[in-house]
């Protein structure tokens, strides 16, 4: 039987409200550039924390249709429990070391191996997608990210047919994450998908947002998106790549299959347990917006479920 924790984004509304919506807006938007991205970006590694552009070629594929979230907002109200369970973490997620930082590709693959950040990047486009990310907890926000499709970063571990599912671990760094002192949650941080849907164009690997490195308190330097499905399944700082044909049981799931299993597709239509999912906040503006299934994606991924109409796909 488990014991219902309750969790940061259990917060009432009057706790959570942006406090910064005027900061910071639309930064970023005209950092469209060609090739030089890659070398821009690992000269920055080295200088950590250090301000600088990081320039990629916006991807038009995937334009929102709404504003994109002033950077302020994206970048101080976050949900990372290895620092703590409050929006507030980003001050304490600075002390996160992101270089050196590596990634171990294992399980049913044919290229096993732990390759550092810097080699990682070396073998992909860079691009900047402004992608919608719609929260279980009903926020949202649109963000300029800049990475490379999921299938690149997969495709380097190089899959075995028997594979089923890609699990994403997120670093346990105990001496900067306050958070990992709650023994009850059972971490790591575990995230996963089909192998099919890590395939999906969508499926994205963030490594910078609003033209500049991913900030740790958003992820740094390295996670996953999948902007389709409530953002839990978003893990950040990711450290090991596993293919295995068995699913996942993944962290929130772990504490309450009933609320957020393994699917997570966002559909208005499916109410979490606890509260309506067919409205959302937008940081910043505050504005209260229909939920749309799949979180308006379905012309990219809702053919995927077809043939899982018996799985819990919605929450
Ligand atoms: N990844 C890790 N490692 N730890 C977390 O607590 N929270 C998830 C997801 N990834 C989380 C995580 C949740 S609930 C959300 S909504 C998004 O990250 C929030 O991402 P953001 O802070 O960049 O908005």
């Amino acid at each position: 039987m488990l014991i219902r924790i309750p969790r940061g984004w259990e917060l009432p509304e009057s706790a959570v409200t942006p406090e910064a919506a005027v900061m910071g807006r639309r930064k970023g938007l005209g950092l469209i550039a060609g090739a030089a991205a890659l070398g821009a970006f690992a000269g920055r590694a080295q200088a950590q924390g250090a301000p600088g552009a990081m320039a990629a070629p916006r991807n038009a594929r995937f334009e929102p249709g709404r504003d994109i979230t002033p950077e302020r907002d994206a970048t101080t109200y976050n949900n990372f429990y290895e620092f703590g369970g409050s929006k507030s973490i980003y001050p304490t997620a600075q002390k996160m070391p992101v270089r050196p930082w590596k990634v171990t590709f294992g399980g049913m693959v044919d290229n096993p191996a732990t390759l550092d950040i810097e080699d990682i990047l070396k073998r992909v486009t860079l691009e900047e997608r402004v992608l919608r990310h719609r929260c279980v907890e009903a926020w949202a926000m649109t963000v300029p990210w800049t990475g490379f499709p999921l299938s690149e970063l997969v495709k380097i571990a190089g899959p075995k047919p028997e594979a089923k599912y890609v699990v994403f671990e997120t670093a346990t760094l105990p001496a900067v994450m306050p958070g990992l002192r709650q023994s009850w949650y059972p971490w790591p941080y575990i995230e996963g998908c089909t192998v099919e849907e890590a395939a999906n164009e969508l499926a994205f690997v963030a490594v910078g947002m609003y033209g500049k490195p991913l900030p740790q308190q958003n992820g740094a330097p390295l996670r996953v998106l999948f902007p389709w499905k409530y953002g839990f399944k978003a893990g950040k700082s990711i450290v090991k790549v596993t293919l295995t044909d068995k699913r996942p049981s993944t962290f929130w799931e772990g504490l309450q299959a009933s609320e957020y299993g393994f699917w997570a597709n966002v559909n208005p239509e499916v109410p979490h347990p606890r509260w309506s999912q067919a409205h959302e906040r937008l940081l910043g503006s505050g504005d209260r917006v229909p939920t749309k299934i799949f979180n308006g994606y379905g012309e990219f991924v809702a053919s995927l479920y077809t043939n899982l109409q018996n799985e819990r796909l919605w929450a």
